[in-house]
């Protein structure tokens, strides 16, 4: 996605070989014409997939996520990453480790938000070793429930997770796909000709 790859160079902040800061416009401040293209593209891409519910985790997941959800005509359900003094029965929790943090998180969402005629598209703003993926992906199966695809903002395709996934068998839709992060400079992987 072309708009987005022009606001990662423009915007995008190379911290180190492997972290790349976009407070600008995606884990901070958020830009809300971007992300409302970002919705549309999602949901091109995920037009025939039959998606009955978008799952995504706060907090950086639900602007993408609620853009594509308008866009699908669908509702959105956010898990959850701290217990909720309201949310205590009924709820379907999962694991996922985190190693850029180093911990171990446990998310969660109430089990009334997902059917087991559910599709589910599972959105989120990072793609990197893919735990926070598999944690949502689990919480999905544990309802019953079918996924229907996987799509990222942003992957960071020398990290493991995207290949993990896609060998599992689920579509991942990826609008930026980053190569490198090499000496201070974005590259993308190379777009696969049409
Ligand atoms: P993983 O789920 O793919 O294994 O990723 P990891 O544990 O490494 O990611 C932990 C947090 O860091 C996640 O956000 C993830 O989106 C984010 N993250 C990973 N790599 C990058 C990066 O290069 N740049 C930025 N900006 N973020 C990255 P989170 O802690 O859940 O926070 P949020 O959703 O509240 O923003
Ligand atoms: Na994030
Ligand atoms: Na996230």
């Amino acid at each position: 996605m072309k708009a987005l790859q022009n606001k990662i160079l423009t915007d995008g902040i190379v911290l180190s070989d492997t972290v790349l800061k976009v407070d600008t416009f995606l884990n901070h401040q958020m830009d809300p014409v971007l992300m409302k293209e970002i919705g549309e593209e999602f949901a091109s891409r995920f037009e025939d997939a039959g998606i009955t519910k978008i799952l995504t985790i706060e907090s950086s997941g639900i602007a993408p996520a609620i853009m594509t959800a308008l866009k699908l005509n669908v509702e959105m359900v956010f898990a959850r990453k701290r217990k909720s003094l309201t949310l205590q029965d009924g709820l379907i929790t999962s694991k996922v480790y985190s190693f850029t943090k180093k911990e171990e998180n446990e998310i969660s969402v109430a089990d009334k938000f997902i059917q087991e005629d559910d599709v589910i598209l599972i959105i989120d703003d990072f793609l990197a070793n893919g735990q926070a993926a598999f944690g949502l992906m689990d919480i999905v199966q544990k309802a019953g429930a079918k996924v229907g695809g996987i799509g990222i903002v942003i992957e960071k395709a020398f990290q493991d997770g995207g290949k993990q996934i896609r060998q599992s068998g689920v579509k991942v839709e990826s609008l930026a796909r980053i190569q490198s992060l090499s000496n201070g400079k974005v590259t993308f992987v190379e777009d696969k000709p049409t």
